[in-house]
């Protein structure tokens, strides 16, 4: 049978005390929504409806931009009258022969695996909920089983008497019915209880009602099930997912100087015998050969580095590829565009920007590369700088393999210097400068032997 998955999204998120709408809140730098789409898309589920209420348009055009080719059902929610309530918005939308999936746009981290478990084990013609067991169950929903251990009803906290209060499972929300099934019973529910909602959770009531049996499928780990209301909340969420990347990390083969000072916000894949110190971070893409070494405070996004790598400490990586056996840092700043070929050497205060540099070249010290192509063997001395801007266009700078750049040399681009040149230190090269010769274009040293300093005059 076809799935459908509805998210609820139209709550305002009051406690998060911000501008930002809940569902926009970012964990590990993606929007709270975004978790919860990733996870439906990979259910091949046949259609993806958002019910959404405050901050529409900016959800919408945010959530867009996320997933620029995903077909996502936006339906309006335009007063919060209760999760019954939102999901009646979405009925129109679903198609009679299929199943709907009910998930929740602040409850960011359920899996993929427990929703397929939970797909498999609620069979056609059943209604299921997901439910954890909770050492402190205070403001949640809980779940009231028959002796066969069929789910028959959930009691909210505010509507429920002492005996069910003591219940420790409790309702995650997440539930799976027949379409056609909440067709016809969602706009029976009523708001005759403490909150004058519609509870979605009545829905359980119903169904055993009509003899559809309730199975409850309950989750180990709540992480996968906690939600978020405030930013206390929402921090420890973005704990907890850190030590579960960490972790994975380190069951992939790296070493990490503290799993508890490591944060991935988005992917990093590693090859055998890597080493990363505390407090790097990961942003995007990522991917670490062999045996590569990345030093303390490092910031790390959507880039490549060869085995045998060092990163030093303080370093940051922009979009850029690294070969390897490269040395770069301390305090290297790579920037969108770079690709380094091995064996190179970035030093420390080096900018580097949309350059191509050739094997086992090298930028030790106080420099900025930009728009370049740099050949291999190439020493480029200290507070080299590429010219690269003239005010309005970008020029580039060429530089052939073996030449050697003096120190404190301005490359006016555009700009070419020959294979196996050299240039004096000191100079601003503006015209292209030929191979295998030495081009320096500051004025000669004179020495005055009669020159005396100035010498404060008395008063
Ligand atoms: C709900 C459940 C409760 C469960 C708890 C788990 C009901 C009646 N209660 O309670 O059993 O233990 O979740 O966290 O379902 N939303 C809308 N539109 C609305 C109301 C809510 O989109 O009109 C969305 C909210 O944005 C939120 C989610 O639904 O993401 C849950 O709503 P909330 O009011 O927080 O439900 P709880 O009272 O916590
Ligand atoms: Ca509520």
């Amino acid at each position: 049978m076809d799935l459908n998955v509805v998210i609820l999204a139209a709550g305002k998120g009051t406690r998060m005390k911000s501008r930002l709408p809940k569902v926009l809140q970012p964990l590990a730098k993606k929007p709270l929504l975004a978790h919860v789409l990733e996870t439906s898309f990979k259910l091949n589920a046949h259609k993806v409806i958002v019910v959404y209420g405050h901050g529409g348009d900016s959800v919408k055009t945010e959530i867009a931009a996320h997933f620029p080719d995903a077909p996502i059902h936006w339906v309006e929610q335009a007063e919060q009258l209760g999760t019954g309530h939102a999901v009646k918005q979405a009925l129109d939308l679903l198609e009679t022969n299929t199943r709907t999936l009910i998930l929740y746009g602040d409850v960011p981290l359920i899996s993929e695996a427990t929703l397929s478990r939970f797909l498999n084990e609620v069979q056609p013609g059943e209604c299921g909920v997901i439910t954890v067991k909770l050492d402190d169950p205070t403001g949640y929903g809980r779940i009231v089983r028959d002796h066969a251990g069929v789910v028959r009803e959930i009691v909210e906290e505010k509507d429920a008497g002492k005996e069910i209060r003591k219940i420790e499972e409790v309702n995650t929300g997440i539930m799976l019915a027949d379409s056609i099934d909440l067709q016809q019973w969602l706009p029976t529910i009523e708001n005759k209880n403490v909150q004058g909602e519609y509870y979605l959770t009545d829905l359980v009531r119903i169904s055993n009602e009509h003899d559809v049996p309730v199975i409850g499928c309950r989750v180990k780990d709540p992480i996968e099930v906690e939600g978020v209301n405030d930013k206390r909340q929402l921090a420890k969420l973005e704990r907890m997912l850190q030590k579960h990347l960490a972790e994975k990390l380190l069951l992939a083969g790296a070493t990490l100087a503290d799993p508890e000072r490591i944060d991935i916000r988005g992917e990093v894949s590693v090859g055998q015998d890597c080493f990363i110190d505390v407090n790097a971070i990961f942003e995007g893409k990522n991917s670490l050969g062999d045996n590569v070494q990345i030093g303390p405070n490092c910031l790390i996004q959507n880039s490549t580095i060869g085995s045998n790598s060092v990163i030093k400490a303080n370093s940051v990586l922009e979009n850029a590829v690294v070969g390897k056996d490269c040395d770069i840092g301390p305090y290297a700043r790579l920037r969108p565009g770079t690709k380094l070929s091995d064996q190179v050497k970035i030093g420390n205060f080096v900018e580097t920007k949309n350059i191509q540099m050739g094997m086992a070249s090298k930028a030790n010290h106080l420099t900025y590369l930009g728009d370049s192509v740099i050949g291999k063997d190439v020493n480029i001395g200290a507070g080299t700088i590429t010219c690269n801007y003239d005010g309005a266009n970008k020029h580039q700078t060429v530089i052939g393999d073996n030449a050697f750049i003096g120190s404190n040399s301005s490359l006016v681009a555009p700009v070419e210097i020959g294979e196996g040149a050299t240039i004096g230190a000191g100079s601003t090269i503006s015209k292209d400068a030929k191979g295998h010769a030495l081009t320096v274009t500051r004025a000669k040293q004179v020495t005055l032997e009669s020159w005396t300093r100035p010498t404060k005059k008395p008063k």
